[in-house]
């Protein structure tokens, strides 16, 4: 269905949640280390099933700490990642000083050009983004990618601790995790090649764009 509202209310929408959002990640920023211990051995692990050609240019957007950057980097992949957060950020360039870190809302995705990366990449970005911008964010997703787009999230709940800080960082999560991926990937014109578990909550797409 065809969105009439104006350009600038919804641009006003997407501000609102953007701040709070980066906001959320600043505070939280210290409890990072705790969630890469979590998640950096199910990246890699995913990454080497995937096992795709190094030769690829990764795009990692919302990369916060750099880690399912450093991931791709691991594996040879040329890899730049994008975020908003002051904080992660410094953390990502202090950890990864080899890898390309650069500050980015991703609102600016729209002005990306077509086809520039072989891979777009985004690990517990879309859970936390409102079913509206989710949509604008995966279709610039979709356009940026020349090759395939590897999404990591949540499939389902992950318990009282996880949705105590999902509750925190806003409340999109127990919607996201009660939808399926596929319409809402194939919506944006990815079709998902596989998926696979990553954790007991936590899934793996990978998506060719259309
Ligand atoms: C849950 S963290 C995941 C970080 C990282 N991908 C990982 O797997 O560890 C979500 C990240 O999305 C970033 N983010 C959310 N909205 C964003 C926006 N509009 N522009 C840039 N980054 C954004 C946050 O700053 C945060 O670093």
């Amino acid at each position: 269905m065809k969105d009439d509202r104006p350009e600038r209310t919804r641009s006003e929408r997407f501000l609102k949640e953007r701040k709070r959002t980066r906001h959320f990640f600043n505070l939280t920023a210290v409890i990072y280390p705790l969630i890469e211990r979590h998640l950096v051995p199910r990246y890699e692990d995913a990454l080497a099933r995937l096992d795709l050609p190094p030769a690829l240019t990764v795009l990692d957007v919302a990369t916060g700490s750099g880690i399912l950057a450093a991931a791709f980097a691991r594996r040879g992949h040329p890899v730049t990642g994008l975020d908003f957060s002051r904080r992660l950020l410094k953390r990502a360039r202090k950890k990864f000083p080899a890898i390309d870190f650069g500050a980015f809302d991703l609102v600016e995705l729209a002005k990306m050009p077509a086809k520039s990366y072989g891979i777009v990449s985004c690990g517990y970005l879309l859970h936390g983004l409102s079913p509206e911008f989710r949509a604008t964010i995966l279709k610039n997703i979709a356009r940026i990618a020349r090759h395939y787009v590897v999404v990591f999230d949540y499939c389902c709940d992950g318990g009282w601790f996880v949705r105590l800080i999902e509750r925190m960082e806003g409340p999109h999560y127990p919607r996201f995790i009660a939808t399926g991926r596929e319409a809402e990937f194939a919506g944006a014109g990815l079709r998902i090649e596989r998926s696979f578990r990553t954790s007991p909550f936590g899934d793996a797409w990978l998506c060719r764009p259309e």
